[in-house]
């Protein structure tokens, strides 16, 4: 059977940065408020007129992806993108996505599982590898979340951030690289985190934002105790499913909600903080696209070199968690 493994990871941020003290002008909010209860200092914001619509991200993240890969875009068999905020209701992100970088080719759909789609994504993509339908696929997460924001909730608008990143996986008989996935969904608890409608107007210094009439309502303190056990749990599950123990662990890269709850995990799973990927503080919570983004900084810092065991783990709306162990297979430069 064959194996999954990443051969290139990308990622794509709006330039536009949204810091704390520019919340503190759009909603009754403080800098100091924000950083001691999410870690977060600052996000990026999207702007259409600067072409970073989600479709625009996700095709640059996806590009720089495919050059690391040094893979042509019509050899790509799928593309899958995890997002909650394409552009369309329909077609699917990744068929836009498909488009701009001419992947002809290409099988492409999304998945909507929250903050949880890239690693769905990647499961669907590793399992469609091992059994043999797929050579090359191209997993993306992307999102824009600003567009489905409440500007004039503190509670939800300083968590989040717009961005993208990309992962090119190849078919190879080597052992390694995708060792195993896990994903998990309690819909019981859905009301917890979703998009419901609504009509009000972005603030004025965010002027050229564009948003949809949908704005997404949270549970923050109930999504916050669900989030640290499910992490913790399927985090361990990753580990015993491979024989492995958390001394194995090289690096854990994980959703980027809120410092705390990566805290909590750390404590449980008892791998110390400093083997967590953290850049929450520069791009707030990006859901599907957090875990790519971070994976792309990573690697490209030199954090990450062939052999590691590298633990994915997620957590998000519907309610969706899910984890990956990989054992890197690529050298950096
Ligand atoms: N600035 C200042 N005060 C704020 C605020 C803000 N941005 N947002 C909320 N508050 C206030 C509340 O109104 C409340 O005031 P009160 O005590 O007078 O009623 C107080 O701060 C505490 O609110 P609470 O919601 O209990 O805070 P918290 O410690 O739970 O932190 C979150 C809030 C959202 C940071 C935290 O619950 C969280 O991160 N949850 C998980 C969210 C998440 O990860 N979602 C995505 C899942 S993928």
């Amino acid at each position: 059977m064959a194996f999954a493994h990443i051969t290139g990871t990308g990622s794509a941020l709006p330039q536009r940065i949204l810091d704390n003290a520019g919340l503190e002008m759009i909603v009754d909010t403080t800098d100091e408020w924000i950083t001691r209860r999410t870690g977060i200092k600052e996000r990026r914001i999207a702007m259409i007129d600067k072409n970073e619509s989600t479709t625009d991200l996700g095709a640059l993240a996806a590009r720089r992806a495919l050059e690391m890969a040094n893979v042509p875009a019509n050899e790509i068999d799928t593309i899958i993108t995890g997002t909650v905020s394409a552009d369309r209701i329909f077609p699917s992100a990744a068929c836009m996505i498909q488009r701009e970088l001419g992947a002809e080719n290409a099988a492409a759909f999304d998945v909507s599982a929250g903050c949880s789609g890239f690693i769905y994504a990647l499961e669907m993509a590793n399992n469609s590898i091992k059994a043999g339908m797929a050579k090359t696929v191209l997993v993306i997460g992307a999102e824009r979340l600003s567009s489905l924001v409440n500007w004039q909730d503190r509670g939800t608008c300083v968590l989040l951030g717009d961005g993208a990143g990309a992962v090119v996986l190849r078919a190879s008989d080597v052992h390694g690289g995708i060792l195993s996935t896990h994903i998990k969904s309690d819909g019981r608890l859905w009301d917890l985190l979703y998009s419901e409608k609504g009509n009000q107007p972005p603030p004025e210094s965010l002027n050229g934002l564009a948003t949809t009439p949908f704005h997404l309502r949270m549970e923050g303190n109930r999504l916050f105790k669900q989030a640290v056990p499910s992490m913790a749990h399927i985090a361990e599950l990753a580990l015993q499913k491979n024989g492995m123990t958390r001394e194995d662990i090289h690096l854990v890269i994980p959703h980027q909600a809120n410092i705390r709850i990566l805290q909590a995990v750390a404590e449980k799973l008892k791998i110390s903080m400093d083997k967590f990927f953290t850049n929450l503080d520069k791009y707030g919570n990006t859901s599907s696209a957090s875990i790519p983004i971070a994976m792309d900084e990573a690697f490209r810092s030199g954090l990450m070199k062939e052999g590691d065991h590298v633990l994915l783990v997620s957590f998000g709306a519907g309610l969706t968690w899910g984890a990956t162990l990989l054992r890197w297979s690529m050298s950096p430069g």
